[in-house]
């Protein structure tokens, strides 16, 4: 890879930065000061420092967001706030994408990565992984309703929903868990069941709960065995 690509990758420097910030004769490759910025280096070997400062550099980065109302799972939009305006800069990486959508309205966990193949392993319904809401429902949910949801549902549209676990919660509250992800899945699923769904959160992803401490709109990034969890399979 070249110099300039591993260090701009990490995202604090655009690539003409980097560039400048090499010519400059501020980068070193173990231990020796480089200025070529097209240099082939092995990040994952070799030491890279920017003013004497080594560079973490990992191949991908894995966030999690408490996602607040009001912001949409794309990566830009020329009027409404986005899920990547909650990320700080430190984190942020060129590439950066939310791992499936979130409606404007639904709150709670959302992956952010910047790795393609992981994000399309935790979204195929093949994978098995599961994505678990709360929902706040207008009324209590009925046991046939519930067994409805659990059947798999085919909505007016003639779209087929995979069978769901739904949990009935005490009030009009339900926990449900479904493997894919179709547009409005879950709202259209209970309004299909003559239900309808006040307020969505997403509170697990796989067998990862979204952490109790990460306050609405925060952000961080995921430890490793955080990230297999979201891989496994849980109990509901
Ligand atoms: N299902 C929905 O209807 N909305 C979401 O935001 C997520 C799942």
């Amino acid at each position: 890879m070249r110099l300039d690509k591993a260090i701009s990758s990490q995202g604090t420097w655009s690539r003409s930065d980097v560039r400048k910030l090499v010519r400059a004769g501020r980068v070193s490759v173990d231990g020796a000061v480089c200025k070529d910025p097209g240099t082939a280096v092995d990040p994952a070997v070799q030491n890279i420092a920017v003013d004497g400062e080594a560079l973490q550099y990992k191949e991908h980065i894995y966030l999690v967001l408490n996602k607040p109302k009001g912001y949409i799972s794309a990566t830009e939009d020329r009027t409404q706030k986005t899920v990547l305006d909650l990320v700080p800069p430190e984190l942020f990486r060129p590439g950066l994408f939310p791992a499936g959508r979130l409606d404007a309205d639904t709150t709670g966990f959302v992956l952010l990565t910047d790795d393609g193949e992981f994000a399309h392993r935790i979204l195929s319904p093949r994978s098995h992984i599961y994505k678990t809401y709360l929902a706040t429902l207008e009324r209590p949910l009925s046991e046939e309703a519930a067994e409805q949801l659990r059947g798999g549902m085919t909505l007016a549209d003639g779209t087929v929903c995979l069978p769901a676990e739904v949990r009935i919660l005490p009030g009009t509250q339900a926990e449900v868990r479904i493997c894919e992800g179709r547009y409005h899945e879950v709202k259209r699923m209970f309004a299909a069941a003559g239900n309808r769904v006040r307020d969505l959160h997403r509170t697990k992803m796989g067998g990862l709960a979204l952490p109790d401490d990460l306050a609405e709109g925060d952000c961080r990034e995921l430890l490793a065995d955080e990230l297999n969890l979201v891989l496994m399979s849980s109990e509901f």
